[in-house]
């Protein structure tokens, strides 16, 4: 089976009802990134943060995958597939894709401000004073800015052994994610699916200006026809 790599960010979620980031009335929007994403916003008031990641989880669990996510799914009848995600909701998994990487953390685990490594499921809400087993404060399990992405080296190693590259609903702004586009070889067909393509052209590119359902419908075919 040929090895399908998908990329996705936010706009493969956005047909769930999950906001986006930077999109008009994106989630950023109502929200200054430095204080509700960031090590040092944590730190200055760390409620806030808590209550920010409080509200996306409660509003998860009321949403659910959509035809993209489910279609993504089913191509594992057909391909290796391996998801390389940028979101931290959890709806590839509860669409059925057995093969999930967050490179930017999952909201549904939370772990120890003191060991990365000390990570729990978590479904409710997370307050000042709920500690680790470790006896240190729990903190979201999610990649602030100015913190170290620890997928990224897993997330380059699949992306280098694709034989088809998917990018579906990420404005490739924000890095390291953004550079694992370069770790593909010259000859591996990339397919980059978003209404508002925002990558330059480059030879083996397919754009489909599309939401992420209408164009993962138009391109499973396309896959099936040309890759099986
Ligand atoms: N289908 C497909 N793509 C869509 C849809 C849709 N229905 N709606 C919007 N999009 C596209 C937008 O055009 C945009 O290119 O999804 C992309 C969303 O881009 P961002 O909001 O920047 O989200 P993302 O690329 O995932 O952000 C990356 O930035 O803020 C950090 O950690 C956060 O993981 C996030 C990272």
């Amino acid at each position: 089976m040929k090895k399908l790599v998908v990329l996705t960010g936010a706009g493969v979620s956005a047909e769930s009802g999950v906001k986006t980031f930077r999109d008009d009335n994106g989630l950023w929007e109502g929200h200054d990134v430095i204080e509700v994403a960031t090590p040092e916003g944590f730190a200055s008031n760390p409620q806030l943060v808590l209550d920010f990641y409080n509200q996306r989880r409660r509003q998860l669990k009321n949403v659910k995958p959509n035809l993209a996510h489910q279609l993504l799914a089913d191509l594992e009848k057909h391909f290796k597939v391996e998801i390389v995600t940028q979101n931290v909701d959890d709806l590839h998994e509860r669409a059925g894709s057995s093969n999930v990487t967050h490179l930017h953390g999952e909201l549904m685990k939370v772990r120890s401000i003191a060991n990365e490594n000390l990570v729990i499921d978590w479904d409710k809400e997370l307050n000042l004073g709920d500690l680790a087993p470790d006896g240190n404060q729990l903190r979201p399990f999610v990649v602030w800015f100015g913190e170290a992405v620890p997928m990224m080296e897993k997330a380059m190693q699949i992306v280098s052994q694709a034989d088809i590259l998917l990018i579906i609903g990420t404005s490739m702004q924000v890095y390291p994610a953004a550079g694992l586009i370069d770790f593909i070889s010259q000859e591996t067909p990339i397919y980059f699916i978003d209404p508002n393509p925002s990558i330059s052209k480059q030879n083996n590119l397919t754009i489909l200006e599309k939401n992420a359902s209408t164009g993962m419908q138009e391109l499973q075919k396309h896959l099936i026809n040309t890759y099986l």
